[in-house]
């Protein structure tokens, strides 16, 4: 993976049909996805479970671009190596979910993945300082996790232009996720965020065999940031 700062629309697999994620992932991507986002939820961290290491390496071979991989999970450092093993491309653990969130980055960046540091709408960036020179992405959840099809919450754009302040010339990307749509992406990104991940928004309308809604709905964020 190289590192630039361009715009890159992920869509979240947990929006798509979860019987046919190898169709959906190459629908997506045919239709001009950047990355694909696969949201890892354990019913402990967040309210709700969707699938673990052994469906992300079932996907693995179906991605062409980049497995960015949003680990929701407590603990996170026993499934490390089985996550990147998967095959991960980034590996994106929360700040709230345990104490020693720099030994889970180290942990992650010693897998061979890159390391992502997610902090949730409660959490203020000040809690990523400490940890700018371990991580290569950090996510700023725009809704509470556990669910798509939440509502973006608008106070967490403040965030954004404080941790693109406080990143400066490190290779960091700044990823935005939760409720991304046409009406908001355009003030993320003008806040200095370079990942959108978009579940809904992305998936809405369209299916495996009738795919051109994927594109239109990329586009459509595209054009506006
Ligand atoms: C929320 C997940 C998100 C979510 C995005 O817990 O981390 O990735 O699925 O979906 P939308 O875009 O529908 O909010
Ligand atoms: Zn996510």
């Amino acid at each position: 993976m190289t590192f630039d700062r361009s715009v890159k629309i992920a869509p979240s697999i947990l929006a798509s049909d979860f019987a046919n994620f190898g169709a959906e992932i190459q629908a997506v991507e045919t239709q001009g996805a950047d990355w694909i986002h696969v949201d890892v939820m354990d019913g402990h961290f967040v309210p709700n479970i969707s699938f673990g290491p052994a469906t992300c390496a079932a996907i693995r071979p179906h991605i062409k671009t980049v497995m960015d991989v949003h680990l929701m999970i407590a603990p996170v450092d026993p499934y490390i190596d089985a996550f990147a093993e998967a095959g991960a491309d980034i590996i994106t653990a929360h700040v709230e979910a345990g104490p020693h969130i720099h030994r889970t980055l180290q942990a992650i960046r010693a897998s061979g993945a890159k390391a992502g540091l997610a902090l949730n709408p409660g959490t203020p960036a000040e809690a990523a300082a400490p940890l700018l020179d371990l991580v290569d992405l950090i996510c700023v959840m725009t809704v509470n996790p556990g669910f798509g099809g939440q509502k973006f919450i608008h106070s967490c754009v403040q965030k954004v232009t404080e941790l693109r302040e406080m990143i400066g010339d490190r290779e960091v990307h700044i990823e935005i996720d939760g409720g991304v749509d046409p009406s908001n992406a355009p003030l993320v990104v003008a806040a200095g965020a370079d990942v959108l991940v978009a579940g809904s928004a992305v998936f809405k309308g369209g299916s495996v065999d009738n795919p051109a809604p994927y594109g239109d709905n990329i586009r459509a964020i595209r054009a506006v940031v």
